[in-house]
């Protein structure tokens, strides 16, 4: 079996411990030759480092390579994959993002509203930046990237990047919230196979079929799912925000009258609730620096000190969550051609009917050597089809800002947002997000 080489963009990042640990799991299904961590964040990128060394040393014997580095060509030169987590301006940023969407009356969430808008901002010129200098030293690699805000990055990397399948762009809430469909009906995420259709952040579900039987078990959850359920899937879940967000699901369910939601569509179909819950002086950038953040690198400090992870309070076990894992399926998908089905996102090209041919939508689609193949949705009904142009439109009109420097595009994709609306809301909240982010927005004429 060949033995790859990647190289994780963004490994000074908290989400990589985790990730490292998934791929020690999974080493024989996705057998490794090199890890690299790449990070232009020295300080945070050495904690990580060196606990991988250690994390490697014991859990990953046939490993032959461990680097960690600030260099993208060191980090980028002759590897199989690219698996990009970045976040443009970091936790701090954030912090800013959903202040000041928040002093304007707006919703400043990570991706979606004022403060996904702001990111996206960032987030579009550093993706396209570290895509380029990946394909100056690896052309080949595939790039698998969960940078955020997920829409608007994947609509950036199709415009700027138009004939390069072998850049992925994916989420895993989809799956997170499958694997909390299978352990409400006592069953394995792997043994249901869902239909969906919408927007990242941004969409339905429409069945949850038994891959062996065909039987449709969406009617049956959208009944268990009407009364507030408690998450056990992710630890990341136990949070109270993340609890309330998968409680106000039901709220949802109750309703309307069919599919489930993405827990997302909360911000875009309840934002004035959603906006009422916000506590101005602690957001949920504070809630994981204080929390989650902090934990991550205090027990990787520990770890490094104790030169050792065996034997510890910190063994592995063989459950580090969804999160990383659906990331070793998608890269064994595409190594070994399996058109495997994921929900991805990726251009629409028919897939909903109704919906323009050059839409970034997330949908079913089929993985294998060739990149992603969009799976037919059909026609979607009037409701879902109005929500999903105007939020593309307002995708679009970011990047566009993004790219073309345009104001006046910026204005308007603020005002296109559900949860921003107002065009004398949206003027001084984009001043003040202009002025917060001169250090990574391209300048706005
Ligand atoms: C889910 C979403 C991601 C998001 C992450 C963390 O996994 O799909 O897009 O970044 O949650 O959100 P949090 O608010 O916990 O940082
Ligand atoms: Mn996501």
């Amino acid at each position: 079996m060949k033995r790859y080489s990647i190289c994780i963009v963004g490994g000074g990042s908290r989400y990589t411990p985790d990730m490292l640990a998934m791929l020690c799991n999974h080493q024989e299904r996705f057998p490794l030759k090199k890890i690299v961590l790449y990070d232009n964040e020295r300080e945070r990128q050495e904690i990580v480092g060196k606990y991988s060394e250690i994390l490697f040393k014991e859990y990953y014997p046939e490993l032959e390579e461990i680097i960690y580095t600030t260099d993208p060509k060191e980090a980028f030169t002759d590897i199989d994959f690219a698996l990009m987590q970045i976040r443009a301006g970091r936790m701090k940023m954030r912090e800013k993002d959903e202040k000041i969407s928040i002093k304007h009356g707006c919703l400043g969430q990570e991706t979606c509203g004022a403060g996904g808008f702001a990111y996206g901002m960032r987030s579009v010129p550093a993706v396209i930046d570290i895509i380029k200098l990946i394909r100056q030293y690896s052309p080949e690699c595939w790039i698998l990237n969960y940078s955020n805000p997920a829409a608007i990055v994947a609509e950036a990397t199709k415009r700027v990047f138009p004939d390069d399948y072998r850049i992925i762009n994916i989420c895993d809430m989809p799956i997170a919230i499958m694997d909390m469909y299978a352990s409400v009906l006592g069953m394995k995420r792997r043994d249901l196979e869902p239909k969906y259709f919408g927007l990242n952040h941004f969409g339905w579900f429409t069945h949850i079929l038994d891959k062996k039987t065909g039987a449709d078990y969406l009617p049956k959850l959208r009944e268990i799912l009407k009364k507030p359920v408690d998450v056990q899937t992710e630890p990341l879940f136990q949070e109270p925000s993340w609890k309330a967000t998968f409680h106000f699901m039901s709220k949802m369910i109750n309703d309307y009258d069919e599919y489930l939601p993405n827990t997302y569509l909360q911000y875009y179909l309840y934002p004035r609730k959603m906006f009422e819950k916000e506590d101005p002086n602690y957001t949920r950038a504070n809630e994981v620096m204080d929390g989650n953040e902090k934990e991550t690198y205090e027990k990787m400090e520990k770890i490094i000190s104790l030169g050792k992870i065996r034997g510890t309070e910190f063994e592995l076990t063989s459950d580090v969550g969804c999160h990383a894992e659906y990331i070793v399926d998608l890269a064994t998908a595409l190594a070994n051609n399996t058109k495997e089905i994921f929900l991805t996102i990726a251009e629409n090209k028919g897939a909903i009917e109704n919906l323009d041919p050059e839409v970034m939508v997330e949908v079913p689609c089929r993985i294998g050597s060739n990149g992603v193949e969009t799976l037919t949705v059909g026609p979607i009904k009037t409701f879902y089809k109005g929500l999903i142009e105007n939020q593309y439109a307002y995708e679009k009109l970011t990047v566009d800002a993004c790219l073309e420097g345009s104001y006046i595009k910026a204005l308007q994709a603020l005002v296109l947002n559900r949860t921003v609306v107002n065009t004398d809301v949206a003027k001084p909240l984009l001043d003040d997000l202009i002025e917060a982010n001169k250090e990574y927005w391209n300048e706005l004429k």
